[in-house]
């Protein structure tokens, strides 16, 4: 295990819309550079660059013309290799995004793949071998290229899929999983990640890190077996360095992939969807943490502990606050609501992932779509540092700024969140620094439930003991566990008396014996 991921704390960076350091309008790495001290002081040790690759942007840049240069527009692999170093002279990690399953239809490797003639790159992605002969129960275009054959899709239609092999080939032109042809395009993969790895990144969050392999079996050991060849690969050339599955399904991105974390995303349904983002379902917000909704932490709990129990001595379950795919947190929660979302999120086992603006409440916005945004649009919008000229995002004239910002009165700014001392800024940062000191509480430490159902909620950390009241209600729980304990961090007022807690609305607290 990766020690450093004992107390790693990330954050995210949607580069276009972070800082913009050469006035044109959209965020770039001497512009990251510039605010690394800014997230030194909040706290986070690690980052996640969403990708920053050479790319026509169809998808944000999840569309890859050329894995080893930089976009332009956010600088040169030199500037990128500044920005290692300048992070890492702060103690601060990088993972850049991967994207393995898929590349842009621009890429190289995609054109050439196009011809008509047999060539190195004819079995770098799935084709069939006939133009009237599509691909079952998967997306795939068909004559639109000179080779006859129609190619399968991994995302928009921008984006064929790489050819990792089929778990069961049962046509001609399925490839094995150990084929020549995938055995080449994993190697390709490995090349990509050498080569940043060589020049000092500190690893990768691996987009649709479970899509390799195509019909792969039930627990995708097909595809598991792909990402355990990298992780040898990884531990014997570079074990300081980490990976990160969008997978969410740890049993098989830990313990199968070998994924040092894997990120519980936001599906409906799930423990983690339970926490926040439980709107859609019938009859208004059940989120639990929504004040009185009558959310449940057991839906949560049902979830998450089977996926912890399984998985907790091989890796990390990574949590966020919200990531560029999600609905900003904001969206539907108050400040204080947040307030003990965050605390919850900083105080439980596995990684926790901060994305950038949600420290200071930055709102899902209604904008329009960007560069294959749609939905997701309203959460990259550019960060708002203070009230100067487009939020000291950039110096652009407005017009020019990567996406709208948020045009109400009140918008949040970093400026004024840090001045205010009892803002999400404060309790983002003291909760950081509480984890940061506190071994127990760290990614590793131990977790058991010791009151769920009604409010409190209760669980232990080691020798720490936190309480959530997420309720508008004063609630009292007496528990044997909480004699003699300290108060080590509170949110709103909690008061202890021998064996017995009362909570006032909303507050939050952590107690050490
Ligand atoms: C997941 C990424 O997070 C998302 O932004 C992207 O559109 C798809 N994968 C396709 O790469």
């Amino acid at each position: 295990m990766r020690e450093w991921l004992k107390t790693a704390v990330f954050y995210e960076i949607y580069p276009q819309s972070f800082y913009d350091s050469n006035d044109d309008g959209i965020g770039d790495f001497d512009g990251i550079i510039a605010k690394l001290d800014y997230i030194r002081e909040l706290g986070c040790n690690a980052l996640w660059i969403n990708p920053c690759f050479d790319s026509p942007f169809m998808d944000a840049g999840y569309d890859v013309r050329d894995y080893k240069k930089t976009a332009a527009r956010y600088g040169t692999n030199e500037d990128l290799i500044r920005l290692f170093r300048e992070a890492h002279q702060r103690g601060i990690k990088v993972l850049l995004d991967l994207v393995p399953g898929h590349t842009s239809d621009q890429h190289p490797w995609f054109l050439a793949s196009c011809q008509a003639e047999e060539n190195e790159f004819s079995g770098r992605y799935i084709w069939t071998d006939h133009a009237f002969e599509g691909i079952p129960d998967h997306p795939y275009i068909s004559g639109m290229k000179e080779r006859a054959g129609a190619y399968m899709l991994n995302f928009f239609a921008s984006q064929p899929a790489l050819n990792y092999g089929w778990g069961v080939p049962s046509k001609r032109w399925m490839s094995a999983p150990d084929s020549p042809e995938a055995i080449a395009t994993r190697e390709a993969m490995k090349d990509v990640m050498r080569f940043w790895m060589d020049q000092g990144c500190d690893g990768f969050r691996v987009d649709m890190a479970d899509s390799l392999v195509k019909d792969d079996d039930e627990d995708k050991s097909f595809t598991a077996a792909i990402w355990r060849d990298i992780r040898q690969m990884m531990d014997s050339d570079y074990p300081e360095c980490a990976l990160v599955s969008e997978w969410s399904n740890p049993v098989q991105a830990i313990n199968g992939g070998g994924f040092h974390m894997d990120f519980y995303l936001d599906h409906v349904g799930n423990g983690y969807n339970t926490l926040m983002r439980d709107y859609e379902s019938e009859g208004g917000d059940h989120s639990y943490f929504k004040m009185d909704s009558g959310g449940d932490i057991r839906r949560f709990l049902a979830d998450y502990l089977p996926k912890y129990e399984a998985t907790k001595d091989n890796g990390y379950i990574a949590m966020f606050t919200c990531n560029h795919d999600t609905p900003r947190p904001a969206r539907t929660l108050s400040e204080d609501e947040l307030k003990l979302c965050y605390a919850f999120l900083l105080s439980m086992p596995g990684v926790p992932f901060i994305y950038y603006g949600d420290e200071i409440a930055m709102r899902f916005l209604d904008v329009k779509t960007k560069e294959g945004g749609y939905q997701r649009t309203g959460s990259r919008t550019p960060m708002q540092w203070n009230h100067e000229k487009n939020y000291g995002f950039s110096n652009a004239d407005a017009a020019e700024i990567y996406l709208p910002q948020d045009p109400s009165p009140d918008a949040p700014t970093v400026t004024d969140a840090m001045r205010r001392e009892d803002s999400l800024w404060h309790v983002t940062k003291d909760m950081i620094a509480l984890r940061e000191e506190t071994e127990d509480l760290q990614a590793d430490g131990e977790l058991k439930i010791l009151h769920d159902g009604t409010d409190p909620f209760v669980f232990a950390r080691g020798s720490c003991l936190i309480a959530l009241n997420p309720s508008g209600r004063t609630v009292s729980l007496q528990l044997p566990e909480i004699k003699e304990t300290k108060i080590l961090y509170q949110i709103h007022a909690v008061s202890i008396q021998e064996d017995e807690m009362t909570m006032t609305p909303q507050s939050f607290v952590i107690l050490q014996k």
